[in-house]
């Protein structure tokens, strides 16, 4: 098992995980094409950063942050605006009553109120058949010293409250809830993590 930074040559795996571990969901809706769009800039992103766990060549996991989601919408938005725009206006066009989500989505780092110290988890998913090895572990290590790296001296974390098994890993890690908001019309748990020099699970 390898974990490393994300490589474009790995967007549709990872968009692929990304729709089994989170089906239903917002950014799930807007379909494959616009999450391998999503994840190819973040293999180049100057403000997001991802890791994927491999073995024997195949993507069994996917982690992502950023220090700034608001530069890192910017980015995307500058840089591979018409690559995302297009799914985006493909789904609009079957599902119109998506528009007022994807306007939403685009306010959503206002509701996450991060400081010039905080860096963001936004995503983890682990193949169903993997999971529980400690794959998420090991990704989250990476994503932890990457994100101290850069700076950070706290992880921000936005989870569905309903999402049982991303709850309890955020309090394996020992993160603390400190908010709950409603995104795309669901509640969700606004969790941060002081960043320290040896991070270990509780
Ligand atoms: C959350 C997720 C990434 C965890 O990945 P993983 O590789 O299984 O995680 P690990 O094996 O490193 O588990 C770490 C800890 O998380 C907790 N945990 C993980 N899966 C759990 C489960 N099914 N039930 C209870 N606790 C669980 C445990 O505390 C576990 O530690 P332990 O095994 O020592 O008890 C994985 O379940 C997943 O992909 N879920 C679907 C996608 C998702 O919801 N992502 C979050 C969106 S923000």
């Amino acid at each position: 098992m390898e974990i490393r930074e994300i490589e474009r040559g790995d967007a549709r795996a990872a968009a692929l995980l990304h729709i089994e571990g989170q089906p239903g969901t917002f950014l799930t809706s807007l379909g494959v094409e616009f999450l391998t769009a999503f994840y190819a800039q973040l293999a180049d992103s100057v403000h997001g950063y991802a890791f994927v766990a491999t073995d024997g060549g195949r993507v069994l996991g996917i982690i992502v942050g950023t220090r700034d989601t608001h530069a890192l919408y910017k980015e995307l938005l500058l840089k591979r605006g018409i690559h995302l725009a297009w799914p985006v206006a493909r789904r609009l066009l079957k599902t119109p009553s998506l528009l007022g989500r994807v306007v939403k989505s685009l306010f959503y780092p206002s509701k996450v109120h991060a400081t010039p110290g905080d860096a963001e988890f936004l995503f983890i998913g682990v193949a169903t058949e993997a999971r529980r090895h400690g794959i998420g572990s090991r990704m989250f290590e990476a994503l932890v010293a990457e994100s101290q790296r850069r700076g950070a001296k706290r992880l921000l974390s936005t989870v569905e409250v309903t999402n049982d098994l991303s709850n309890a890993f955020h309090a394996k890690w020992g993160f603390a809830k400190i908010d709950t908001i409603e995104l795309f019309g669901r509640p969700m748990n606004v969790y941060a993590l002081p960043l320290v020099s040896s991070q270990a699970p509780s």
